[in-house]
């Protein structure tokens, strides 16, 4: 066979710019997927290993969001063949240590000790540069390269119909939040719902809320695109955190009690604090952001008494297997909005570009679009 090289973009060091390299992936083992990427998605945790605040062995292809098509498999791979069109997820599982037989596979033992060292879900790694050294790869993925190699479980057959820029984004920012909506808040039909943050992952997270039957939404952001965007998917209520107390309006808009769910999607102290604030006794708090990793959060003792319900999920409770398919297709009957998150089309070599505009919060995702 011959070998598996393409081009990738490459940290080398944090806050310093990616490179486009020539990179090798390894000989494909017997469970390894060849993935031909189509789309990749620019999501706030590739930029928080950019910046060092989530800290990875280097050099590192990141990427975790993304799209393609089956180019090659191994010879023990079942139900997955060249020519699939596949979303790829980061989580795959061991399926029998103490978290998958506790049906938490976020939690993996395998999945979190292979996941901190950023090779294969096998231990083994994936990728070498043009010098011959390990390139390591971010959440078993590494999308920012024309090529992926996966392990089987990790790249989820989807119908042909739905774009690839569109499905790319289900990897990452979409199932979290829809899957925060629907898998982990529990909504009842009726609700009222406040999701803090409006990038990809909050929009998702007003969509889920929106499908699981919640009467109010209420989308916070400080930025009147972003707004604009979470009303267009389904927010009923806007609020403009440089203007307005989002605890506030939860309150004023629901006789003085607070939100029945609040999803913080932005990932800061304020916004945390917020969050348990705005949701009212016996309701529920879904923590999707991330601040770093040793910083400290403080909370008024107060704020988080009355038998409210605090979860910080990763991936929204996600089982891609079940969750994807059922979102294309949601998507193709139009009532999941995906076309609306992409708001910025690149080449691999505008990547750094892409970044300082998720940075300046000018995008919501920008989608690395492979050529055919
Ligand atoms: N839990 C998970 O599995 C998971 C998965 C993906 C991303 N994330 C995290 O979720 C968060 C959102 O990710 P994203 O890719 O959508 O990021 P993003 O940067 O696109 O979106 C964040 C949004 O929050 C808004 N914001 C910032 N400060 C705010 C404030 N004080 N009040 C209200 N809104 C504010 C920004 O304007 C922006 O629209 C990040 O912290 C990211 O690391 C978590
Ligand atoms: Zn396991
Ligand atoms: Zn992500």
């Amino acid at each position: 066979m011959e070998p598996i090289r393409f081009d990738a973009a490459v940290l080398r060091a944090s806050r310093t710019p990616l490179s486009i390299e020539r990179v090798e992936a390894r000989a494909l083992g017997p469970d390894d997927v060849l993935v031909r990427m189509r789309a990749a998605g620019l999501c706030h945790t590739d930029l928080e290993v950019i910046e060092g605040q989530l800290v990875f062995p280097l050099p590192m292809v990141l990427g975790h969001e993304g799209a393609g098509v089956v180019e090659r498999v191994g010879p023990a791979v079942r139900g997955l063949a060249p020519g699939d069109h596949v979303i790829i997820h980061w989580n795959p599982h061991c399926g029998h240590c103490f978290y998958c037989d506790r049906d938490k596979p976020i939690l993996c033992e395998t999945y979190v000790a292979n996941g901190a060292r950023a090779v294969g879900f096998d231990g083994a790694p994936v990728l070498r540069d043009g010098g011959g050294a390990t390139l390591h790869n971010l959440m078993y993925i590494g999308a920012f390269g024309e090529c992926c190699v996966v392990p089987s479980q990790s790249a989820v057959r989807v119908a042909k119909e739905i774009p690839f820029e569109a499905a790319c984004l289900i990897g990452c920012g979409v199932m979290t939040g829809l899957g925060a909506a629907t898998r982990i808040a529990d909504l009842e039909w009726g609700s009222t719902v406040m999701v803090i943050g409006c990038g990809a992952v909050g929009l998702s997270a007003v969509q889920g809320a929106r499908l699981a039957g919640a009467a109010r939404i209420i989308a916070v952001d400080i930025s009147e695109a972003k707004l604009d965007l979470a009303r267009r998917v389904g927010a009923t209520d806007l609020v403009d955190a440089t203007r307005d107390d989002p605890v506030a309006v939860a309150k004023a808009l629901t006789a003085g009690r607070g939100a029945d769910a609040v999803i913080e999607c932005a990932g800061s102290p304020r916004t945390f604090r917020a969050s348990v604030e705005a949701v009212r006794p016996a309701g529920q708090v879904v923590w999707l952001g991330k601040t770093g990793f040793n910083e400290e959060v403080s909370f008024r003792w107060g704020a988080l008494m009355q038998e409210k319900r605090i979860t910080r999920s990763s991936y929204g409770g996600t089982r891609p297997a079940r969750d994807f398919p059922m979102m294309v297709d949601s998507y193709l009957r139009g009532e999941l909005k995906l076309d609306e998150l992409v708001t910025r089309r690149i080449r691999l070599d505008e990547i750094n570009d892409g970044f300082a505009a998720l940075k300046r919060g000018e995008v919501v995702r920008a989608v690395v679009c492979y050529d055919a």
